[in-house]
Order: structure tokens, then sequence, then C-alpha cells
């Protein structure tokens, strides 16, 4: 068997989730990796005993090799240029979310993808959680009528992280889009991923700036909390919050309100953000009227989800895409959506009004 030729461009933390779901799968042989810091992508290869894989300071080294396909894991700024470059290499490109900071950006890598032909996914492993997939079956089953209304819930009571994620430079954005892009994914797809029209948002950085919450506040530039009201093609509202830190455990359940029927959608604790990342949904609540027209609720049942293992599904799934030929798994017609409400709470969050989305032709 042939193997696929994979690189990985950027090889801090995230890249060795990437290589251990790789190293999972018979049919890929990690070639390469590159990082911009020198000697960093030789010891990250070391670590897993690929002494003849190659190592290089720069993506564009890297992409001069016989490759088949990369992960890009670089931190946010660096996406576009990235995955364009991977792109115009004619290599396929499972990148890393968010997509990229700004809309312009998504849009280049968008253009990229369509003119090469290849795939570009972008890494959201919460789309492999069973009881997500299940909730969106429900919602597209017709069960809660139109949906009008989601409200995303969640959010960290602490949890700023540290290292590249802290840096307006590296990072862009802070917990907006961090977590903020889990929860628009898990609402926008449940729904069919309508196209945004406008959003009005805030932005906040009253804990990651003050040295009695976060110990490196003098390097904090991006936001720990963050709420938007973003109004979607159809009459259908989106109630945003997101947060790293802040004085609550919760922003709330998750909802979304049809004409027939509301699901809530609660965590089985308060620290996450609403959605699944390789931890189990609480509870799922049906509320609707019964066959007498009393409103009442009914559980959904959880599936039970003993190891997720969604960061290997993630990639299997990418290079399952190219080894059959098929569509991106996460495609980039929905993300691009994604991240142009992102773009548009950075916007508007700035501007202190609510902003227009206007979506390029690709
Ligand atoms: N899917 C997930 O669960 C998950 C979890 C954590 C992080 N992430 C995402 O992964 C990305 C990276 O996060 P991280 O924690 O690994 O960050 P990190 O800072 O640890 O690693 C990023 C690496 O990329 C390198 N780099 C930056 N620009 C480069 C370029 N142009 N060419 C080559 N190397 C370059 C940096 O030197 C650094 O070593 C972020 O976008 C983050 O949002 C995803």
């Amino acid at each position: 068997m042939k193997k696929l030729r994979v690189g990985i461009i950027g090889t801090g933390g995230i890249a060795n989730a990437h290589m251990r779901a790789y190293q999972q799968i018979p049919e890929v042989e990690i070639v390469g990796g590159a990082d911009i810091i020198p000697g960093k992508a030789r010891e990250f290869l070391d670590r897993y005993e690929l002494t003849d894989a190659k190592d290089f300071t720069s993506a564009a080294e890297l992409l001069k090799m016989d490759l088949d396909a990369v992960s890009v894991c670089t931190y946010n700024s660096t996406h576009a240029e990235c995955t364009v470059a991977a792109l115009e290499a004619g290599v396929h490109v499972l990148c890393e979310k968010p997509m990229s900071i700004t809309l312009d950006e998504g849009v280049a890598m968008c253009r990229a993808e369509k003119k090469s032909g290849k795939i570009l996914t972008i890494g959201f492993q919460p789309r492999y959680d069973e009881n997500s997939r299940h909730i969106k079956e429900l919602v597209q089953s017709g069960l809660l009528g139109d949906v009008y209304y989601v409200q995303s819930g969640g959010g960290r009571r602490r949890g700023i992280p540290g290292s590249t994620f802290i840096d307006k430079d590296k990072a862009g954005v802070g917990a907006l889009a961090d977590i903020g892009c889990y929860a628009l994914d898990f609402g926008l797809n449940t729904i069919g991923y309508p196209k945004p029209l406008t959003v009005s948002a805030v932005a906040y950085d009253y804990f990651g700036k003050n040295p009695k919450y976060y110990k490196e506040s003098d390097r904090f530039s991006v936001d720990d909390f963050s709420a938007a009201f973003i109004r979607l093609e159809g009459g259908i509202t989106f109630d945003f919050r997101m947060s790293w830190a802040m004085h609550m455990d919760t922003c709330g359940d998750f909802l979304f309100l049809g004409k027939d029927a509301g699901l809530k959608v609660s965590q089985p604790h308060f620290e996450l953000w609403g959605g699944a990342w390789d931890g189990p949904i609480g509870e799922i609540t049906l509320m609707h009227d019964d066959e007498n027209g009393t409103p009442t609720s009914s559980k959904i049942d959880i599936i039970p989800q003993e190891k997720s293992n969604l960061f290997y599904k993630k990639v299997r799934s990418f290079i399952d895409a190219i080894l059959n030929g098929t569509e991106a798994p996460v495609p980039t017609s929905q993300i691009l959506y994604n991240q142009a409400i992102i773009d548009g709470i950075i916007r508007s969050s700035e501007l202190g009004r609510e902003v227009e989305i206007v979506i390029p032709e690709i």
C-alpha cells in the first residue's frame, strides 16, 4: 500500500494531537514538519521517533517536498498564509480552528481551495460527538418546527489559556474565537448553517488584564468575554455568549427555540462552552405541548460514550475524504459563515455598533 505523505506545519501544542491521530492511521506516513522556531520541528519529530522525517523552519521549504497533505497547526494569525501556500502547492489541508482571524483571510483560503481543487477542511472535532450529531438529526427531522432563535451557553468561570492564545499578534482574538467558534459551529450546524446578515457585539478583557485574576496580565491583549446578537437569514436570531473568565458559573444552557417545540442542551458541569469538546453533554430536554395542549417536557436519552476519540475521528475523516475523493468533512462553505460572524464580532465590538456581514463570492 502506498501511504499518503503528510507534513505538519506548526509543531506546538496541538500538533501533538494531530501526530497521535496520524500515527493510528496505517495509510499515512508523516514525512516532515515545519516550525518558524529553529529546532522545534526536529524536536517534535524526534519525540515520535521519526528520525527519517525532515524538519524545516518555514512552511514554504516543507511544501517543496513531495506531499499529499498537511495539517496546519500554527497559531490563528498564520492559518491563512500557511493554508493558501499549501493549496497552491497542490496539497490537501486540514487547518485548525478557528479558520482564520478575519473574513478576508477566510475568503482567500476558500478561493485557494477552489482554484487548487484540493480538500480544505477545518478542525472542528466536536462535530464527531454522538450527542451533538443526534441533536442535529432531531432538529433537522423537523421535531421543533422552524427554529427561529438559538442561544449559546456554557463558558468558563476561570479558564484563560496561556502561551500564544493571549497574544493579539498571534491569536488575533481571544475567547470569542478560541472557544466561541465551537459554540457558533454547534448552533449553526444544528440548524443548517443559515447565512449571517448583521452582528452587534461587545468584547471585554477585565479578567485577562487584571493581575489579581491573571498572572500574565501585562501580556494579555485579546478578549476574555464576548456577547453578540447575530441576525441570520430566514428571520433567525443567534444570541451568543462566550467566556474564558467571569464571576458566574455559566452563561446558561444552549437553547433552540422552534415554532413547534424547544430543545435545551445542558452541560454536565459549568466549565464547558456548549457543544462538546471530547466531553459529554449533560442533559437534552425537549419542551413541547402534549396532546391536550399542555406544556410538558421530555428527556432525550444521552448516548453514552466511554471514549469518544473525537480528535482521531476528525483526522481520520480528512484522510478518508482524500482516499475516497469525497467532499471535505467540515466544509469551508459552512465555516466561512462562522468566520464571517467572528469577523463581525471583532468589528462591531471595536466600532460600538451593529455591523453588516457581507460575504464575497468565492
Ligand atoms: N482543535 C482543538 O481542540 C485545538 C486545541 C488547541 C489549539 N487548537 C488550535 O491550534 C492552533 C495552534 O494552537 P497551539 O496550542 O498548538 O499553539 P502553539 O503556539 O503551541 O503552536 C503553534 C506553533 O506554530 C508555529 N508557527 C506559527 N506560525 C508559523 C508558520 N508561519 N510556519 C510554521 N510554524 C509556525 C509556532 O512557532 C508554534 O510553535 C490554534 O489555532 C488553536 O486555536 C485547536
